[in-house]
């Protein structure tokens, strides 16, 4: 249980289709493409864990059985290591079972990012809940669940977390109209505008703490873009009336986000991930500075 506001729940989407990855992510879903060594919805499970949720449910869809495997206890893989004297692999994999058990539940169909959030419902029941996109990582986030955690604290509701985009990028997302800042109020928003629709240049990032009326406006919420039901639609509707399940507020941040789920996007991430670390991290980056140096010749 999150001590600050009383939070439990996590929810994490990774049902989509994965359609800008494929053919990679036709057989494995795009949270288990690897960022280094670890796939990148190991770093999400694991931030929700240190953000203080004690229940994480994943989402899964129609290739579900990788995600589940990988948080699975592996004997076998173990005793190999084991018997090999590989201390290093070993830890890394048994840092794995130390998580707590995860749950899972099955999104039936990718009908959007909206219904995957309500096939929670029975799960997470009548509190209030976070929710991290499986495909989307965000450093340094203990500072932002601080932040979104303190603000649901004081106001309860729901509570956004928004980051400034160019004019050019506002079609890429959910943009909100707020008013006020630190906390802003999120009076409507908008999913992927057009730059003349876009109330604001504020997106949101795919970090959230949800209200559980959410699920009674997801279930009468339609497919809005792209054909599919959107997250940002039911949320809009819980910001243009406070009756419904609270305020909805956003905390306006300028963390670092990486979408693992976009090819340009998680090629970045993989670079900045790899030459950060400290085992792998300086003979990689002398490599690059040589690359890209052949690259400007
Ligand atoms: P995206 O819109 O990035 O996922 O959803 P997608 O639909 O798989 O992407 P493309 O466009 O086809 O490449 C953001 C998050 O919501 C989850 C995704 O797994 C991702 O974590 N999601 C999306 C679902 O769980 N179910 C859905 O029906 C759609």
């Amino acid at each position: 249980m999150n001590k600050q506001a009383g939070i439990k729940h996590a929810v994490i989407p990774a049902a989509g289709l994965g359609t800008r990855f494929l053919p990679a992510t036709k057989a494995i879903p795009k949270e288990m493409l690897p960022v280094v060594d670890k796939p990148a919805i190991q770093y999400v499970v694991e931030e929700a864990y240190l953000a203080g949720f004690t229940d994480v449910l994943l989402i899964t869809g129609h290739n579900k059985g990788a995600l589940v495997d990988h948080f699975a206890q592996a004997p076998e893989l173990e005793q190999t290591l084991h018997a090999r004297g590989d201390a290093e692999r070993l830890t890394a994999l048994r840092h794995l079972n130390t998580l707590p058990p995860l749950h899972t539940v099955r999104q039936e169909s990718a009908r959007g990012l909206g219904d995957a959030v309500l096939s929670a419902a029975e799960h997470v029941g009548d509190s209030p809940f976070a929710v991290l996109l499986g495909d989307d990582l965000i450093e340094p986030s203990d500072l932002l669940w601080q932040k979104m955690l303190d603000v649901h604290a004081r106001y309860g509701g729901s509570v956004l977390a928004l980051m400034e985009v160019s004019d050019d990028d506002v079609s890429k997302y959910g943009i909100a109209a707020i008013s006020g800042t630190d906390p802003a109020r999120v009076l409507d928003l908008v999913e992927k505008p057009s730059k003349a629709e876009a109330p604001s240049n504020y997106a949101i990032i795919g970090r959230y703490i949800l209200s559980p009326a959410i699920f009674s406006v997801l279930r009468h919420t339609s497919a809005g873009k792209g054909g599919e039901v959107q997250l940002t639609d039911a949320i809009a509707a819980l910001a243009r009336d406070e009756q419904i399940g609270g305020p909805v507020h956003a905390v306006v941040v300028n963390v670092r986000r990486f979408d693992t789920g976009d090819r340009l996007s998680y090629l970045k991430t993989v670079v900045e991930f790899a030459t950060r670390r400290e085992d792998l991290g300086p003979d990689f980056a002398k490599w690059l500075k040589g690359y890209v140096r052949e690259l400007n010749d």
